[in-house]
């Protein structure tokens, strides 16, 4: 019998598949388009030098950014989350609704320590967040995934499946979703809203993308659609201050951040306090919107090298999807090329590595779903190396669809 805990063995599974995502991350020899982080031009270095140098003084934040913090979080980055990340875009929430996380990622460990025991059903997107997934299934849950088209999560399924599962949460991404980029429509984030009201069920709204908007018009949270308590919007700091930061938030109804709050310190005591300094004081000084604007205009025209250089290279047949935001296009090649066959080959003889599409299914759906689809993010390699790279890809497979016909 296994020393390990049985909640181990059924991770396994979306373990292997997360690896093949982060190990890209950090293997310098190989042009990435599998990962998720900034790019290395995107971090404002400059500010949190200045700020750094007065935050670690004693008797301005010194003390308060090196000392134990509470669990909920500073007040100090709390109000900033108020100020400039919700009320601009119609979030109105009270500070006690507001939770510091380490990282966007912790509430969702955190909600299923709170609302998962062993064999519950958690509601996802068809293909949904691999990393989220295995946290999921850490827990116990049973996840059954929902169809998804052109403006996200489709309602009748998730009502069907509502029905049918009763899920203790549905878990969506709702703006340029990982991994398709695609965005959930106004109406559809009302009725998500209305959903979690009449059956009494938990929407996670995880939201990391939504300030980088490349084009189109900024939608309305689902919270902000929220009558009933039932909507917990987790967002993250690391796509627009700093992954290494780990910070992320969390803002819920006050009875559900007093559980969460409890979790916390039975988790890690509090998150990182000379970090949520850093980010508060970078945010009061007003320092956000030109960091903003600069990290979408360097994202826009790498979104756009990539669209342009699919276009133009990718076998007759290929989709992919359109983003007005975030990190990644969705590509679905011609049925008769697998991508996650060839995964291999190609990292060996390109040096290129992608978002195997398979791994952003789980269980539940068809056996082979997404082995021809790709995600591709575009965030971190350069409009060059982006253009050289994603065309080699794309002769490659070519190449292959010659050979098959
Ligand atoms: C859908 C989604 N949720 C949450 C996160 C937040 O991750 P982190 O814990 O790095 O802030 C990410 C980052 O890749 C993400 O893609």
């Amino acid at each position: 019998m296994s020393r390990f805990a049985k909640r181990i063995e059924t991770m396994d599974g979306e373990v292997r598949k997360l690896k093949v995502l982060t190990e890209s991350l950090v293997n310098a020899g190989i042009i990435s388009f599998a990962g998720g982080a900034p790019g290395k031009e995107a971090y404002p270095f400059d500010q949190l030098r200045e700020i750094a140098d007065e935050v670690l003084r004693p008797g301005y934040l010194g003390y308060e950014s090196l000392k134990y913090g509470s669990a909920i979080g500073m007040p100090e980055l709390r109000e900033q989350i108020r100020d400039v990340l919700l009320a601009p875009r119609g979030l109105k929430a009270e500070l006690g609704e507001i939770m510091v996380t380490a990282g966007g990622i912790q509430p969702m460990n955190l909600l299923s320590q709170l609302f998962i025991d062993p064999g519950d059903c958690i509601l996802v997107e068809k293909p949904s967040f691999v990393h989220t997934s295995m946290i999921y299934k850490m827990f116990g849950a049973r996840l059954v995934p929902c169809e998804m088209d052109d403006d996200g999560l489709v309602m009748e399924d998730v009502e069907a499946k509502i029905k049918e599962y009763s899920p203790k949460f549905i878990y969506t991404v709702p703006t340029f979703q990982n991994p398709t980029g695609v965005t959930m429509s106004l109406e559809r984030r009302k009725k998500l809203a209305g959903l979690a009201a009449q059956y009494d069920v938990i929407v996670v709204e995880d939201d990391p993308y939504r300030e980088i908007r490349y084009s189109g018009e900024t939608l309305p949270y689902i919270k902000s659609f929220d009558t009933s308590g039932n909507v917990v919007l987790a967002n993250s700091f690391s796509k627009i201050f700093s992954p290494g930061a780990r910070l992320g938030y969390i803002v819920a109804d006050p009875a559900i951040i007093d559980k969460l709050c409890n979790i916390k310190l039975g988790t890690d005591t509090c998150t990182n306090t000379l970090a949520q300094c850093l980010a508060a004081e970078f945010f009061r000084r007003g320092y956000y919107p030109e960091h903003l604007r600069r990290l979408c205009e360097l994202y826009r025209s790498r979104r756009d090298a990539m669209l342009r250089a699919i276009d133009a290279s990718f076998p007759e047949g290929t989709r992919h999807t359109l983003p007005d935001g975030g990190y990644y296009t969705w590509v679905e090649l011609p049925a008769c090329l697998n991508a996650s066959a060839m995964k291999g080959e190609i990292a060996e003889k390109l040096n290129i590595c992608y978002g195997d599409g398979s791994i952003f299914y789980s269980e539940g759906t068809e056996p082979g779903s997404g082995t021809n689809c790709m995600r591709l993010n575009f965030s971190g390699p350069d409009e060059e190396t982006i253009d050289t790279y994603i065309r080699r890809l794309g002769a490659f497979f070519c190449e292959k669809m010659e050979a098959i016909k």
